[in-house]
């Protein structure tokens, strides 16, 4: 058999349950094929992404303008790691910096790298510029947080199955209630060694949860007050997914220190970003931090387009639009129904509420009776069903979801 040769769902399934790591827990639908806001499975079967590879898809599957980017720079140069200059790299790390309004930007490929990147830029300014003993450093950061997956990070985690057995944990990190400015003020004032703040600025994968109106510009004033780092991480909530650029911008919020992963190549290829200005960036020096990937030829054009697509496409307007719309329209079902208790989320990263006990399976029955009519979305932690469509979807179509959702969910009435 070649390697290349198409093969059933079925047998697709069984190779990965065989010969892969099961640390996940996948629908079970095979696909070989997107375009757009479709993907399609092996089998031919049509279906819309309700989840856009968890935020990384938002400029549509294969965007031929991002996708042509990469066979071109591929077939140019693809990768000369650090130790020599390439001639895109530059080009791209001032196009991220106007875009986003800092002086500089770190390269690395996927998103944990990323927050990684942060907490050292972080820790070292602190020992460096605010003049904090040398390992005495913490940074505060939020219960039910999800930054990654690395050890550092999941030292702060509070979920219980991303942190079993995998101690010892790294220390300096002071764990406080999301949304609450009071429990930050307390921190910050109780420990003159505060380094940084690290914030989502919605929760995604605890389950979309929105703070409330002012507390990132409460956050952002009182680290201010204190000479901390507001390190907001957008892998998730940046590029356009809830109807701004940055989710920050709702706020007009500035972070001291930006993470970005996903969706800056338009999930094309694992490219992330920290960028900050010089008083915070120019602590790192040769030798201090780095990655083989990290500012590739192909990762830089990439996102260059990725990001261009995401500016000509108008794509963060269409996802408050459209953002807007989906919850009107849910919020009518849910006047007329028990399954569901609540959607949330802002432009086109929300999620509904399941009217069932947590440790239940309805969520996760819900997404099978989505999948069989056409619709792929998956539960995330609890009975909540988060729906991350491209951005690149129309009033239509996000109308033809609603009602396979709705139609769906009917099915699950109690
Ligand atoms: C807010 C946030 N930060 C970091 C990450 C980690 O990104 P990656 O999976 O690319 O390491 C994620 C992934 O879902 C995320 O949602």
């Amino acid at each position: 058999m070649s390697v290349l040769e198409r093969m059933t769902s079925k047998d697709a399934i069984a190779l990965e349950k065989k010969y892969g790591a099961h640390n996940y827990h996948p629908l079970p639908v095979v696909l070989s094929r997107g375009e757009g806001v479709f993907v399609w499975d092996v089998e031919g079967k049509k279906y819309y992404d309700f989840l856009s590879a968890y935020s990384a898809i938002n400029q549509g599957h294969c965007h031929p303008k991002i996708v042509g980017a990469l066979i071109s720079q591929a077939q140019n140069l693809t990768l000369t790691s650090r130790a020599f200059y390439n001639d895109m790299l530059g080009k791209y790390e001032k196009y991220a910096s106007e875009t986003f309004g800092f002086d500089k930007l770190l390269p690395m490929n996927t998103g944990a790298e990323a927050v990684e990147t942060a907490l050292k830029i972080c820790r070292k300014w602190a020992y460096e510029k605010k003049g904090i003993t040398e390992n005495e450093a913490q940074i505060v950061v939020c219960e039910n947080n999800f930054h990654g997956r690395t050890t550092t990070i999941i030292s702060f985690s509070n979920d219980p199955v991303a942190r079993k057995n995998f101690g010892p944990f790294t220390d300096g990190f002071i764990k406080i209630e999301y949304n609450n400015l009071k429990a930050l003020q307390e921190a910050l004032e109780s420990d003159a060694n505060i380094a940084g703040f690290l914030v989502e600025p919605i929760q995604g994968e605890a389950g979309v949860y929105v703070p409330s109106d002012g507390y990132l510009t409460g956050a952002k004033e009182l680290c201010k007050k204190h000479n901390v780092l507001f390190i907001a991480d957008e892998v998730q909530t940046g590029i356009a997914r809830t109807g701004k650029m940055l989710a920050v911008d709702h706020e007009n919020v500035k972070p001291d220190i930006l993470i970005l992963g996903k969706a800056l190549s338009g999930g094309v290829y694992p490219v992330s970003a920290v960028l900050a200005n010089d008083d915070i960036m120019g602590v790192i020096r040769p030798g201090n931090h780095g990655s083989t990937f990290g500012g590739n030829p192909i990762a830089a054009a990439v996102v260059m387009v990725a990001l261009e697509v995401v500016k000509e496409e108008n794509l963060a307007q269409n996802a408050q639009e459209l953002g807007e719309l989906f919850r009107e329209e849910m919020n009518k079902f849910i006047a007329t129904c028990n399954i569901v208790t609540k959607v949330r989320g802002k432009g086109l990263l929300n999620a509904i509420l399941i009217n069932d006990t947590e440790d239940s399976s309805t969520a996760w029955d819900i997404c099978m009776a989505l999948k069989e009519n056409g619709l792929l979305a998956k539960p995330t932690h609890g009975n909540i069903i988060r729906f991350a469509p491209p951005l690149v979807m129309n009033k239509e179509q996000l109308l033809d979801c609603v009602s396979i959702i709705t139609k769906t969910l009917v099915e699950y009435e109690k």
